[in-house]
């Protein structure tokens, strides 16, 4: 087979970017080595910032997210039991959309679907070839057929633990990591949110966090042990600490139910640089990992398959100055995230390594935020997601 871009995963980044080459006639064809409905059934976040929002529109598939998605002009901080709105609208003039990324993977795999692109799912041994070159090339598996994608460019979009970033030199990358010592319980049911607002909460048996879906269906975390099984959580043990982690004003207003999904996640911060070799370029999860604190996972993929999309759109006119830029700009916008999402983990989380000394230090950092203009529309401004 032949095409342009060889995208290697069919996640939120391979398939934007599909959508967006498609929308500049630059075919593509997307190699997931698992089923769509696997791919689907994957329960992460959903805060979505307008440079997010303004590429899934670009890319024709924004529709429903207008119709479904419940805007938010602020979120709450909780810390000494007291809550503490931040004004996202009043201090940026900009809002998040809380739409669930599944729900964003449905709406991208349904317009590919129509858009009669190739996507080719339970790809197996997905491998990459020639990528110095300037023919480089992808063999896979499928149904027991071993399969050539001959291309000009391969889009590594395959996640922290995919082939792409794997494929690279190890002279040739240089990565950065720091993990969290602890892991969040997830859980998502069909009650009322506590709160049409996102909730952060900084509590002494350590943070939670109150999000939702719709006006009937919540997502809740709480910080627990990196070593908890999901099992030893059932969901009374779960409602009793995330209602005693909450202040009393919203404690009273929680709504408890059984759960639809139950998880734990480890908390993680990752770059790989460069987010290019040679004929290669690395997007969204491939390249970094943000803890979820700050939502910013997937509205940094989003972030990168825009400019890599105009890149490759400029590769096509003449120009080989955007794909050169690529990693460059995206990186620039990628550490800047990941020092967001770093700092709110700090803030909001419970490090007993750090003592009581510490607790007072997040305690002191945190009351001046409240105290300070200047500090919240900082916190504002990276919350609402930074220029690309
Ligand atoms: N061959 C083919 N496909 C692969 C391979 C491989 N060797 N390895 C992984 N994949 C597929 C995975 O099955 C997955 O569907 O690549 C896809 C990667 O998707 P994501 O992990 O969702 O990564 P990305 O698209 O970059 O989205 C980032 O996802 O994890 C969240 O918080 C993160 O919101 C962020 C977003
Ligand atoms: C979520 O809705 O799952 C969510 C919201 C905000 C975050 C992280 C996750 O910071």
């Amino acid at each position: 087979m032949r095409t342009q871009v060889a995208i290697v995963g069919a996640g939120p980044a391979g398939l934007l970017l599909g959508a967006l080459l498609a929308k500049a006639g630059i075919d593509n064809v997307i190699l997931e080595q698992r089923s769509g409905a696997y791919v689907l059934g994957r329960i992460r976040a959903g805060v979505l910032e307008q440079i997010c929002v303004d590429l899934l529109d670009e890319a024709g598939a924004g529709a429903r997210l207008h119709r479904e998605g419940l805007v938010d002009d602020g979120f709450v901080l909780v810390f000494g039991g007291q809550a503490h709105r931040i004004d996202l609208a009043g201090l940026t003039g900009k809002r998040v959309v809380v739409y669930g990324q599944t729900e964003v993977t449905r709406d991208l795999m349904d317009l590919r679907a129509a858009s009669g692109l190739t996507t080719v799912y339970e790809a197996e041994d997905v491998a990459l070839h020639e990528l110095d070159g300037s023919r480089p090339w992808v063999s896979y598996r499928k149904d027991g057929v071993l399969v050539r994608l001959d291309c000009d460019f391969v889009a590594g979009c395959d996640g922290f633990h995919g082939v792409s970033r794997a494929s690279i030199p190890k002279d040739r990358i240089e990565t950065f990591e720091k993990v969290y010592p602890f892991g969040w319980l997830g859980l998502l049911a069909d009650v009322p949110p506590v709160s049409h607002e996102i909730v952060y909460a900084n509590h002494e048996r350590g943070f939670a966090l109150a999000s939702l879906r719709s006006p009937t269906r919540s997502r809740y975390y709480v910080q627990c042990p990196l070593d908890d099984k999901v099992e030893q959580w059932s969901d009374d043990a779960f409602w009793a600490e995330f209602r005693a982690r909450l202040p009393a004003s919203l404690a009273e207003r929680l709504v408890t139910g059984p759960s639809i999904e139950k998880s734990i996640a480890p908390l993680r911060s990752f770059v790989a640089e460069p987010m290019r070799y040679g004929r290669l370029f690395l997007a969204g999860d491939a390249a970094h990992i943000v803890p979820p604190t700050g939502a910013k996972g997937l509205n940094l993929a989003a972030g990168d398959v825009g400019l890599l999309a105009q890149a490759m759109a400029e590769f096509y006119r003449g120009s080989e100055a955007g794909i050169d830029d690529y990693s460059r700009r995206a990186l620039a916008r990628v550490w800047k995230a990941e020092r967001f999402s770093w700092w709110f983990t700090t803030m909001m989380h419970k490090f007993p390594e750090n003592g009581p000394f510490g607790a007072r230090m997040q305690l002191a950092e945190l009351e001046y935020l409240m105290s300070s203009r200047a500090m919240q529309t900082a916190v504002a401004e990276n919350y609402v997601g930074l220029p690309l």
